[in-house]
């Protein structure tokens, strides 16, 4: 995280003694499960999705108790198992710069860490004793499955519309942003209202996340990303920058999704930075995230508000 801090000192501080937790957790699996895994949680990532389940808590005066914990670590654990999973349909060799699970131990071995990561999930929510934890999670990773499955169906399909993709990168990313609010606006005991609130806000949150994630494949710089660029183009994920560029009939681009060899991949990634769509795509997610404001914005004042506020700054300092 950069210069501007994320969150407050309070939620940081939550978040490092849930990272101990987490990682005395895992590490209490038998060794051959433990090594992986403890690779996964080790290879780092935000922690947005804890942050979240932190702060919605927060709102509510609940800090640092078992059951917000054990949540955090529930819907991180979903999160993890899903990256294990689609690096393995996407064949990755790296993530976060260091190499994935099915790199290091083998495709096979790679599914039944996810498994392992996605059951360990729902024994530590289950240890919380409150039942009403595990609907949003539950759905949100039937939305996950549900949105991977459709961008393997649409792979190379160029007449997919932007109404399209926003449905999609809602089931695959923005549903595990709301389950992480939903959850912890439960533990906090917040009134109806709020939850919506606080869903909504997630939404948001979680649709900007994804547009810039998808923009940053155009535009990160290979070191930071930890994989190379243009790699939606190779694998055939059109993405919004893509779904603009296309309209602006980005000749290159289609012709790369068609036929993915490196050096038509490289003019496309050149082509669609060029053509102003991705100034486009970045227009959109700001929009979203100032949707998300504006749904925190109706929650009364407090440090919970300016965390989940400065999250939305967050999330757009990161790509510029
Ligand atoms: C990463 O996004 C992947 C996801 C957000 C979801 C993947 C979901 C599955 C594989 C379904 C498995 C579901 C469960 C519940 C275990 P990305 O591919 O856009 O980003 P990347 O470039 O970091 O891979
Ligand atoms: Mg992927």
């Amino acid at each position: 995280m950069r210069t501007r801090k994320p969150v407050s000192k309070g939620v940081l501080v939550e978040l490092k003694r849930f990272e101990a937790r987490f990682l005395s957790v895992i590490g209490a699996s038998a060794r051959d499960i433990s090594e992986p895994c403890v690779k996964v949680v080790e290879a780092g990532g935000k922690r947005l999705r804890p942050a979240l389940v932190i702060i919605c808590a927060n709102l509510g005066n609940k800090t640092n108790s078992e059951e917000l914990f054990l949540s955090a670590m529930g819907v991180e654990l979903v999160h993890l198992a899903s990256l294990v999973h689609d690096d393995i349909l996407d064949a990755a060799k790296t993530r976060r710069g260091v190499p994935t699970i099915n790199e290091s131990y083998g495709e096979k071995q790679a599914i039944l860490i996810g498994d392992y990561l996605f059951g360990l999930s729902f024994q530590l929510l289950s240890d919380c004793g409150n039942n009403s934890l595990i609907t949003p999670l539950a759905s949100a990773s039937l939305f996950l499955s549900e949105g991977e499955l459709r961008q393997r169906r649409d792979l190379r399909r160029l007449d997919q519309s932007v109404h399209d993709y926003l449905d999609r990168i809602y089931a695959k990313t923005a549903a595990l942003f709301e389950a992480s609010c939903s959850m912890g606006a439960i533990i906090g005991g917040l009134s109806s209202v709020d939850q919506e609130r606080l869903r909504e806000y997630a939404r948001g949150l979680g649709i900007a996340f994804q547009i810039y994630d998808d923009i940053l494949d155009f535009t990160g710089d290979k070191k930071v990303l930890g994989k190379p660029t243009g790699n939606d183009i190779r694998e055939g994920t059109v993405t919004l920058p893509m779904i603009f560029a296309l309209e602006k009939n980005c000749l290159e681009l289609a012709e790369a999704i068609d036929d993915p060899a490196q050096e038509k991949v490289e003019e496309a990634v050149v082509a669609v930075k060029g053509c102003g769509a991705i100034e486009q795509a970045r227009s959109l997610a700001k929009e979203y995230v100032e949707k998300a404001e504006a749904a925190a914005g109706n929650l009364r004042e407090s440090q919970g508000k300016k965390d989940l506020i400065s999250l939305g700054k967050f999330v757009i300092d990161r790509y510029h």
